[in-house]
């Protein structure tokens, strides 16, 4: 027999400070997490360190705008979702629209960037890349949360 329940995937979802700061951005992003099929598992506001915002982005070392993302992402409060979903990261991602603000707003007009982002930094919103990533990120934010138990209880109602 086959389950109609889909696979869920997990995803971090972040709202980035100046988004943060806007009066209503956090909401309208929640109503689009709920109203999109996402299942929130866990949801804090943090301040990171500039260290801790260089650990965040150390992929990106090196990059042209590592410094620019890393001050960033430490200048006030974010905040973090651990969202589930069918296809989560990709689902995410696309609601986000692409990284590039001036290419979002032309392609993308109803994407979380077009409608919150102020430039290619201050870009709104994260979502993890890959399986891999959402699994490292998921440590960094919330440590105590064990990723592979939470997998091995939804599985038998994704089958
Ligand atoms: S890449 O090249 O595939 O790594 O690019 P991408 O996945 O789109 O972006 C990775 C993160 O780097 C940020 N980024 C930038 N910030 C500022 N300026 C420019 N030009 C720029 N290009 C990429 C981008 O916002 C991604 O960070 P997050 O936190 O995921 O948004």
């Amino acid at each position: 027999t086959t389950n109609p329940i889909p696979p869920l995937e997990l995803t971090i979802a972040i709202v980035k400070p100046h988004a943060v700061a806007q009066p209503f951005i956090v909401k309208d992003i929640a109503d689009v997490l709920i109203q999109e099929g996402f299942i929130t598992v866990r949801s804090k506001r943090i301040q990171l360190t500039k260290d801790e915002a260089s650990e965040f982005y150390r992929d990106h070392f090196g990059r042209f705008f590592y410094q620019r993302a890393v001050e960033l992402m430490s200048s006030g409060p974010l905040v973090v979702n651990l969202i589930a979903g069918h296809d989560a990261i990709r689902h995410w991602r696309t609601l986000m629209g692409p990284t590039k603000v001036f290419r979002s707003r032309l392609t993308h007009p109803d994407s979380l960037r077009a409608k919150f982002g102020l430039t290619d930094t201050r870009n709104a919103v994260h979502g993890s890349d890959s399986i891999a990533s959402t699994a490292r990120e998921c440590k960094f934010f919330f440590p105590d949360f064990q990723m592979d138990a939470w997998y091995s209880r939804m599985e038998p109602l994704c089958r």
